[in-house]
């Protein structure tokens, strides 16, 4: 059985407009590169971390909190050491703290010889996960895991459903340099919501679904709308007004902060508008203070892989 693995843990999505803590997706362009050895002494050790400034202490490192979860409950008779080259910066809004909770289960249950199915991978990351927003969500892990589009029906016990991803679809992000805390963003958010703005969410969320299972880019252009969450945060992210009405007349069939932000995404139909769209955001950018960067990626269904 191998002793080392190499693996690529994928950025992603969460939320997609209507979907707060239940959709997602997952990119392909951006990830994590981890490597996890086998190692004769017991427990779970972190070794390296490149990319990033983030504590080597098991108990303050989400790729950490996720391996120990796992650890404890399968107890094997060996123990694990981490390296993580991060390559999505922590706090970007594109699922960096997911990546790594979900690459350590993933890199230890491949070289178990994988005991678990990806819905028990998917309750270990959500501890490592919730180090970093302070509540269980999975909405960033199960489209890593998982790959493409993502449904969480359930966290306790998860219960993720995966929906079909339409051949054209590409997404295209932009990460405006700011650091938002996913905790803080989601300390702003009110408790409770209004009946008619719940109506119009839980009726762009079914949209969506079913626009996704018939590949209906004209209602996926309906359906990415969020009355709900989106109002709040998007005071947090400057220039989001500016950056939509540039997607949207370049083509995109919609846009919505990524995740608790600062990302913004777009999804489009076919490869040459999501460059359009990039272009067009970029533009509206540059005009700011504020550095950034993009990308265009395909929406990504295979989710964690070996490399
Ligand atoms: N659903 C979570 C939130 C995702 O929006 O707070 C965090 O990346």
């Amino acid at each position: 059985m191998l002793d080392k693995i190499k693996l690529f843990a994928p950025a992603t999505v969460a939320n997609v407009s209507c979907g707060f803590d239940v959709l997602g997706f997952c990119l392909d362009t951006v990830g994590d590169e981890m490597v996890v050895h086998k190692t004769q002494e017991k427990g779970i050790r972190i070794t390296k971390i490149e990319g990033s400034e983030l504590p080597l202490e098991v108990e303050k490192n989400v790729a950490g909190v996720s391996a120990l979860a796992m650890y404890n409950a399968l107890q094997p008779d060996c123990g694990f050491e981490i390296e993580i080259y991060k390559k999505i910066k922590p706090g970007s809004g594109i699922g960096s703290s997911s990546a790594s909770a979900a690459g350590s289960v993933f890199g230890i249950n491949a070289l178990l010889g994988y005991p678990l199915n990806k819905s028990e991978l998917t309750k270990y990351a959500i501890k490592g996960e919730a180090l970093a927003s302070q509540c269980e969500h999975a909405d960033n892990i199960a489209p890593t895991i998982f790959g493409g589009f993502t449904l969480v029906r359930s966290v306790a016990p998860v219960d993720i459903l995966q929906l079909p991803t339409p051949e054209e679809l590409y997404a295209t992000i932009i990460h405006p340099q700011i650091e938002i805390k996913t905790s803080e963003a989601r300390a702003i958010l009110p408790k409770t919501v209004a009946l008619d703005g719940a109506i119009t969410q839980w009726s762009n969320v079914g949209s969506l679904v079913h626009a996704l299972h018939t590949s209906d880019y004209d209602l996926l252009n309906k359906a990415l709308k969020d009355v709900i969450v989106e109002p709040h945060r998007k005071q947090l992210i400057p220039h989001f007004d500016a950056v939509r009405t540039a997607a949207l007349s370049a083509g995109a069939l919609g846009c919505g902060i990524s995740g608790s932000g600062p990302s913004i995404f777009m999804l489009s139909k076919g490869k040459s508008t999501a460059e359009n769209v990039e272009k067009a955001i970029a533009d509206c950018y540059q005009d700011t203070s504020i550095p950034f960067n993009t990308f265009v990626s395909k929406i990504n269904t295979q989710g964690i892989k070996v490399i």
